[in-house]
């Protein structure tokens, strides 16, 4: 086994953290239970922040960015993984308190494997990747509300993103009828309408300050906003409707009234990602083996080569970035 190779390492710089590629070899990585030969990584929002150094993500350093992994396992002190099984990790504190995806080597922690769905390739999980696992929490989440395609129009937040145009590719594919709420409409109408949305919403709309409840429009919705946008949803969500609160593109904040809540008993869900139980991200997965259309995945992703990574962070955090990015680390 080749024991020199290559990671992308943030380190303390100038009162915050700058990242950059670095050789590292076997003795360097963690002593966790299983070594992963690393395929392939993503790019999420969290990595953008991690990358950057725009937000302190990294708990300690050095360490090895990546919220994602995906890749064959090489050896194993646990009993119930071995050398060639396909596995995937997203979250866990990867890239926070674990050191991440975005090296060909690993170790990581038994109880954070899942085994690779046989209806994807090493690739398509990373096209999929946290944002689209998480986005398959949030249409759970409302499904377990009991939101029901048929119930009206469901609106997702942040569609261009990450999270949002597979939430979009989704709910469309289950049979909702869903609106994306975009800052990009010009430039990603035909994107998006080809995932599935029936319509599209300016951002600006939604975006501003809400009176305590607006007219009823959405029967459910998926955010990945939050702040006034989030809190302009949640005003406009139908009697017994739910919204889920995933993400925080536009702001941390939100300022909203009781009124959604009492008078129309609308719920928020709040979806974590990063440390949701294995059962819970076995069920997503299988869902999503069983969900997701691979040619409409195919159209929402782009490989990159892990010497760009860097970069392609800071275009992520400026909404630049359409759709996934797949990071080859062995490119
Ligand atoms: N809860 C969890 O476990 C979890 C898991 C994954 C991600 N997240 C969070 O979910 C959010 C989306 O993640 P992602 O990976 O999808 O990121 P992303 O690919 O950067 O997508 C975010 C989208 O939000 C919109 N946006 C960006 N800046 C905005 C602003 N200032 N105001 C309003 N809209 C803005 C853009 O869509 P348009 O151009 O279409 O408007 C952008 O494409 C992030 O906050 C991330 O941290 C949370």
């Amino acid at each position: 086994m080749i024991d020199r190779f290559t990671a992308i390492v943030a380190n303390k710089h100038d009162g915050g953290s700058i990242a950059a590629p670095r050789e590292l070899c076997l003795a360097d990585l963690p002593d966790d239970d299983v070594l992963v030969e690393v395929a392939y990584s993503t790019l999420n929002y969290k990595d953008g922040l991690a990358l950057t150094g725009a937000s302190p993500i990294c708990r300690f350093f050095p360490m090895v960015c990546g919220i994602d992994l995906a890749g064959t396992v090489v050896e194993s002190k646990n009993q119930q993984f071995h050398a060639g099984d396909k596995v995937i990790v997203n979250g866990f504190g990867l890239s926070e308190s674990h050191w991440g995806g975005y090296s060909q080597k690993m170790r990581v922690r038994a109880e954070w494997l899942v085994r690779k769905p046989d209806e994807f390739t090493l690739e398509q999980t990373m096209a999929i990747g946290t944002a689209g696992y998480t986005a398959m929490l949030c249409v759970q989440s409302l499904l377990e509300h009991g939101t029901q395609p048929g119930d009206g129009p469901v609106i997702v937040t942040g569609a261009s993103g990450g999270v949002g145009s597979v939430a979009v590719m989704l709910l469309s594919r289950m049979g909702f009828d869903v609106v994306a709420a975009t800052g990009r409409a010009k430039e990603n109408e035909s994107f998006l309408k080809a995932l599935g949305a029936r319509k599209l919403v300016e951002r600006d709309e939604l975006n501003r300050k809400s009176k305590a409840l607006e007219s009823e429009r959405w029967a459910g919705g998926v955010d990945c906003v939050g702040g006034d946008m989030l809190a302009t949803v949640i005003a406009q969500t139908r009697y017994g409707g739910a919204v889920t609160a995933c993400g925080l593109a536009g702001s941390p904040k939100l300022s909203t009234t009781m009124m959604p809540f009492i008078l129309r008993g609308v719920q928020l869900r709040g979806i974590d990602s990063v440390m949701a139980p294995l059962e819970a991200r076995q069920r997503a997965w299988e869902k999503l083996g069983k969900t997701v259309n691979l040619d409409l995945l195919a159209s929402i992703y782009r490989v990159e080569p892990m010497s760009n990574v860097v970069d392609l962070g800071g275009e992520l955090l400026a909404g630049k970035v359409r759709g996934r990015i797949v990071i080859d680390v062995n490119a």
